[in-house]
């Protein structure tokens, strides 16, 4: 409570700043680049970054003002739901993402005796007895497969090309980090266009970690020591912040201090001391009755918090600490370690057979261990229940072209009512069990209820509301970590092998989709499935997401590592899926969140009839809305009395400003009134959004309304709509892009990697750095003035490795962390 309200203070405190510094900055410069919003502070991946003000405000079914943007720097993490997300209980959740976002300004101005306040270590409240401790696997590590093809010897032309455009990649590298020293260093991020930084991540220096290793990768030795100078003077002890997001961290930091630690030949001694610190703070989020960590840890000794992990845990922040502590644990040979996370994966292992899709999990997970025998049963199977809603969902289709029933205009009204849905997610409680999340068959309680809330000492479950399954946001690193951690751990633990060949296996019969292309390009992507409270029908979205485009690399990995040859054929063709994406817009730069038309037959062939339907698939209704519209208007000119009666009587969304009018159904029902309005190219186009007018001249035809959309949406042709037009410096489709370069040798993916590093760097470049653009639809989009740590960490890393040799980071020697950090593997 308390906190809630200071934070409201906080906010109203910054939005102040915020409109005073637009107010005064508009009066300086002409609005080309863009002061004007807040950038969408969207730290990664478990996170929801509010865009409402975004600037080219998506078209057609507006139907939400808050279209949840995907973050999840890498992946994890953002959400596509955010209302999900603003559900759970405030305690870990929120405080995050208040703090990150509202106190930018106030940060930096508050007074420094707030950071005084030091993390001690404690006794611990649920310790795991030295007998009990789970302890790394020993003995000689497994030969794995080769990763990496032999590569020929390389003609000296096509040596000269190659090293150009590695150098070229360097440049953009040091200009960003140069910007970054100048202007931010030492602190999270640097703030790319009006310079000076923000403290996104406790302040501790996020983009100088999280860049560590490929300076040294890129031979910048010198900044190296300059910048491990820095970091002896970290503290990860205190922070302005009351709580640690354990996964951002672990991956941005403590896998920042390992990779760097690794690639460097271990000579820098402080990189494994910070990582220890770090490691022994973030060990105290698990010390919980079933040792699931805290996600959101708050670190004060004095912080009388429930130490209980979130019954909505983001499954990606939950699945994804392995490697980091597992490399942690080999190079301290400290067991504790490895024994965090080694208890995640053993719940996880069991409650994979036990969802709604067996094998995948849902993308919130209540880990709090007090709800278990309630409403669900986790150690005995609740056969009937989740098995048989599973098969009836989805055609079983021969598993090579396997993909979901698609059924056009369905899926796309599915989709837009899956918001809805979303709306009624109930918020959880500890202590009280939602009624209606109580399955009415389950399996017989293991104990008694009074004992597991007691104790909570049960594994995952079910969150309470409706459960999503998909590989991007919020779910996407748990999946990726398999094969990597069983690498990493010199495939001495088959848990990880077991559980990535069941996942992938319901992935590719339940999500995988191929989409219908004008061009009739045969790719794939990952739909996102729906399972509603109390319907037993799925429902699938069929998206294109940044996010998930790290599964090509995923797939391919997997095919060498554990021999499923025929994955490697689906890496390609989601790889491919991704660099569709990126040719497909203006900028050459993907979009961040976009819908798709799913094939329906093999082969695949474009149908525009098709194509059509699905843009206007309400169409009879569209029509007889807009008539209806029509007689309104019309009315309203003569009588202009009544309009504020007549609008709140009607609940059809047909009175003005209807874009604004949160109804999925007829989302699009704005671009009917005036297929002007949602074009909103950059600057002042002020004059469609007079959509009243326009209304009552025409109602446009299936033909005129479809165009229109196809135009003011930039919809390029297989798009249905484009959810989120940014591109925040992502690089999960250029990691997949390297990967399938590296272990296929195939020059095509050379040459898309360079036409992507263009595009990037043409539409992101700042005197200062790089930024984040709000819409990759547009020629010139505006930039957002942020850059996060990503972009040096994972993004330019891999375009970089993509030109350089192939013994360098070795994908037979590292292992790439889900933040890009090489590991060192075990040697056989
Ligand atoms: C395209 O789709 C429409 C509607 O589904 C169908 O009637 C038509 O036969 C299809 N055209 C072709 C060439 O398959
Ligand atoms: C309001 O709705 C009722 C019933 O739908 C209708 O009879 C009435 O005329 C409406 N009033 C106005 C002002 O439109």
């Amino acid at each position: 409570m308390f906190r809630a309200r200071r934070y409201r203070v906080l906010v109203v405190f910054a939005a102040v700043l915020v409109l005073a510094f637009i107010h005064f900055s508009r009066t300086r410069e002409p609005p080309t680049v863009t002061l004007d919003v807040p950038p969408p502070v969207d730290h990664n991946r478990g996170s929801y970054s509010p865009n409402s003000n975004d600037e080219p405000v998506p078209a057609a079914p507006k139907s939400t003002p808050q279209i949840p943007q995907s973050e999840g720097a890498t992946k994890p993490g953002t959400s596509n739901e955010q209302t999900l997300e603003n559900d759970v209980p405030s305690k870990q959740d929120e405080p995050s993402r208040a703090s990150t976002d509202g106190q930018k300004k106030p940060d930096s101005e508050r007074p420094a005796s707030q950071s005084t306040l030091k993390w001690k270590k404690l006794p611990e409240q649920h310790p795991v007895a030295p007998e009990e401790m789970i302890k790394l696997p020993t003995g000689k590590s497994k030969s794995l497969p080769k990763l990496q093809v032999a590569f020929p010897d390389e003609a000296s032309a096509d040596r000269m090309k190659r090293i150009d455009r590695q150098s070229a990649v360097l440049a953009t590298f040091q200009h960003a980090w140069n910007g970054y020293k100048a202007s931010a260093m030492g602190h999270d991020e640097v703030t790319p266009l009006r310079g000076g930084y923000r403290d996104t991540f406790n302040g501790w220096g996020a983009t100088l970690v999280d860049a560590l290793d490929t300076l040294w990768i890129m031979g910048l030795e010198e900044e190296f020591s300059i910048a491990v100078d820095q970091v002896k003077k970290i503290d990860f002890t205190t922070s302005k912040r009351d709580d640690i997001p354990v996964f951002e961290t672990a991956i941005r930091y403590m896998g920042g201090l390992l990779g760097a630690y690794d690639i460097s030949g271990h000579k820098y001694d402080v990189l494994l001391e910070k990582a220890v610190e770090l490691g022994e703070i973030l060990l105290g989020a698990f010390d919980t009755p079933n040792r699931m960590p805290m996600l959101y840890y708050r670190w004060k000794p004095n912080s009388a918090i429930a130490h209980r992990a979130n019954p909505m845990s983001v499954l990606a922040e939950l699945g994804s600490l392995s490697m980091e502590f597992t490399r942690l644990a080999q190079l301290t040979k400290e067991d504790k370690y490895y024994d965090a996370v080694a208890r995640v994966t053993n719940e996880l292992e069991k409650f994979q057979s036990q969802t709604d899709i067996p094998g995948l999990w849902p993308l919130k997970v209540d880990a709090s261990g007090c709800l278990v025998s309630k409403h669900d049963s986790n150690h005995d199977f609740p056969r009937e229940v989740p098995q048989s809603e599973a098969a009836s969902t989805s055609t079983p289709t021969p598993t090579e072209s396997a993909m979901p029933l698609p059924t056009d205009a369905q899926s796309y009204e599915n989709l837009l009512s899956r918001r809805e849905l979303d709306d009624d997610a109930q918020p959880a409680t500890y202590d009280t069990v939602p009624e209606n999340s109580v399955p009415k068959a389950h399996g017989n309680p293991t104990s008694t209820t009074k004992d597991s809330e007691q104790y909570c000492k049960d594994g995952l479950t079910n969150p309470p509301g409706p459960r999503q399954f998909a590989l991007g946001a919020l779910g996407d690193s748990t999946y990726e970590y398999l094969p990597k951690e069983y690498m990493l751990l010199g495939g001495l633990n088959e848990q990880y092998r077991s559980m990535y060949e069941k996942s992938m296996d319901a992935a590719q019969k339940h999500l995988l989709f191929q989409p219908m292309l004008k061009d009739g390009r045969d790719v794939r992507f990952m739909a996102t499935v729906t399972k509603p409270r109390h319907e037993s029908e799925m429902t699938y979205a069929y998206e294109g997401e940044h996010l998930t485009c790290f599964v090509g690399g995923m797939f391919a990995i997997g095919s060498k590592l554990f021999g499923i040859e025929k994955d490697l054929d689906i890496a390609a063709k989601l790889t491919d899926g991704c660099v569709w994406a990126y040719e497909s817009t203006v900028t050459g730069i993907m979009p961040e969140v976009f819908t798709l038309l799913p094939c329906k037959d093999e082969p695949c062939v474009w149908n525009e009839t098709e194509y059509w339907s699905a843009l206007d698939p309400f169409e009879e209704d569209r029509i007889a809305r807009a008539k209806k519209l029509s007689e309104k208007n019309a009315k309203k000119e003569a009588k202009k009395d009544e309009v504020v009666e007549a609008k709140a009587n009607s609940s059809a969304p047909v009175s003005h400003g209807s874009h604004q009018k949160r109804d999925p159904a007829r989302g699009n029902w704005h671009a009917v009134t005036s297929p002007t309005d949602s074009s909103k190219p950059r600057s002042g186009d002020v004059e469609g959004r007079d959509s009243t007018k326009s209304s009552t001249v025409s109602i446009p035809s299936h033909e005129e309304f479809v165009q229109a959309r196809i135009k003011d949406e930039h919809l390029s042709p297989g798009m249905l709509r484009i959810k989120t037009r940014t591109y925040l410096l992502r690089p999960e489709a250029i990691e997949s892009v390297f990967i399938m370069y590296r272990l296929t040798g195939d020059e095509y993916w050379r040459e898309k990697g360079w036409k992507m590093f263009e595009a990037v760097k043409k539409h992101t470049w700042t005197n200062l750095a790089n930024s984040a653009i709000k819409d990759v639809t547009v020629e010139e989009p505006i930039r957002s003035d942020s850059m996060e740590s990503f972009w040096l960490a994972e993004t330019l890393k891999y375009f970089y490795l993509l030109f350089s040799e192939p013994s360098v980071v070795n994908l037979d020697e590292y292992v790439l962390s889900t933040e890009a950090h090489p590991l060192k593997r075990p040697v056989y």
